[in-house]
């Protein structure tokens, strides 16, 4: 049997939602432009799954965009805000630890002349409050933060961060990354300070290539791509509806069943850091151990001596999968979140994510952690390290 432990790389797309989406492409395929009744009921699915994730976020149906999923979120998000012009000497800051996705948006911003600075983080990733006010200042024109960090899990201190914002550089745009943090902690939108929040479907069982983005205030932003006039002219070309009511639903559930999949995890994570403490030794646990310090749906640790691909291909062996780092930087050479971190390169090199869904059961840990054992111990003879 399959034992997928990769989670933040993706999920698998749930029953309830495939049902969903076959119903909107074979009986409810209209497009929601078309003045017909086709077009009025995909239109009326659309926005009830727009009211389902407004639900979820403690927030506005208006200030919830459909986008292609968190890599367009984080851009328009990032980029729908800033002035045509932007003033020389402004600057903007971004987590030292954050996607690509956020960390490439910021580097073009670079290229056009924004000042681009790296909030430090502690040895779990967490970015350092004392530090920020050394960074954000009134030239401080946005500021893009990860709401949990997908290869080590840390939480980031957002509300924290939104309370300097708001003193230090009041006009600051405020964008949150939350694509690991959805369905996996709290999330209320409502009476924060932050402005825009981005999250994507494949990581909480629905399909890829949909997502959605809160917008705080609708009216201020404006599009990255240019076209019709769907999503009030924000998100231009026919709307992906079947992959929109999928996220819905899928969302809708995540709602329901929070404090079981919470259960689930945290049950799961207590196993799974017991028996590595029991079973394993040169190990060291990069993840804050502290569940108010971390999202309970991912570990990252590292095993001295070994390195982790082969760990890695030796598990998937066992049709057991786990990732070294976060799926979209595992062909990137070295891994920058860790050595942001601070973590010595004899350990990096050795360094896997696990990631367990809210089904995975006990037993899966128990073999995870068994095979896991018996490959480290192989790796570790063969080499004599
Ligand atoms: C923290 C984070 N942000 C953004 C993304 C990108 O999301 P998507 O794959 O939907 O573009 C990911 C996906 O791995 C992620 O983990």
């Amino acid at each position: 049997m399959m034992n997928y432990m990769d989670h933040a790389a993706t999920t698998p797309v749930r029953a309830e939602v495939i049902e969903a989406m076959i119903e909107m492409m074979k009986d409810q395929f209209g497009n929601p432009s078309s003045l017909h009744r086709m077009g009025v009921k995909a239109e009326r699915a659309m926005e009830t799954a727009r009211g389902q994730i407004a639900e979820f976020l403690n927030c506005r149906a208006e200030q919830v965009v459909f986008t292609s999923g968190g890599t367009e979120g984080n851009n328009l998000g990032m980029r729908g805000f800033l002035p045509i012009e932007i003033p020389v000497g402004s600057n903007l800051c971004i987590g030292g630890v954050e996607h690509s996705s956020v960390l490439q948006v910021a580097k073009e911003l670079e290229r056009r002349g924004v000042e681009c600075r790296l909030l430090p983080v502690d040895r779990h990733g967490r970015i350092l409050m004392e530090e920020v006010v050394k960074f954000i200042d009134a030239k401080t024109i946005l500021v893009s933060v990860q709401h949990v960090n997908n290869e080590i899990g840390g939480i980031q201190p957002i509300e924290a961060l939104g309370k300097s914002i708001r003193k230090t550089a009041p006009k600051a745009h405020f964008h949150v990354d939350g694509v690991q943090a959805v369905g996996k902690i709290p999330v209320s939108l409502q009476r924060s300070d932050i402005d825009s929040y981005a999250f994507s479907g494949h990581k909480i069982n629905a399909t890829k290539g949909i997502g959605a983005l809160y917008l705080k205030n609708p009216k201020v932003i404006h599009p990255i791509l240019w076209g019709s006039k769907q999503e009030r002219g924000l998100r231009p070309g026919t709307e992906n509806v079947p992959a929109i009511v999928g996220l819905g639903v899928a969302v809708n559930r995540l709602q329901n069943e929070f404090d079981a999949h919470q259960a689930a995890f945290i049950k799961n994570r207590n196993a799974f850091l017991q028996a590595i403490e029991e079973s394993m030794d040169r190990t060291m646990i990069h993840t804050p151990i502290s569940l108010e310090e971390a999202a309970p749906h991912i570990i990252s640790l590292s095993f001295e001596g070994v390195k982790a691909e082969i760990v890695l291909h030796m598990l998937e062996m066992k049709e057991i999968y786990v990732s070294t780092g976060s799926a979209c930087s595992s062909k990137a050479r070295g891994n920058r979140i860790l050595e942001q971190m601070g973590i010595a390169a004899k350990w990096r090199e050795g360094t896997l994510r696990i990631s367990y869904g809210w089904d995975a059961s006990i037993e899966e840990i128990e073999e995870l952690v068994t095979a896991l054992t018996e490959a480290v111990g192989e790796v570790r003879e063969l080499t004599m390290r």
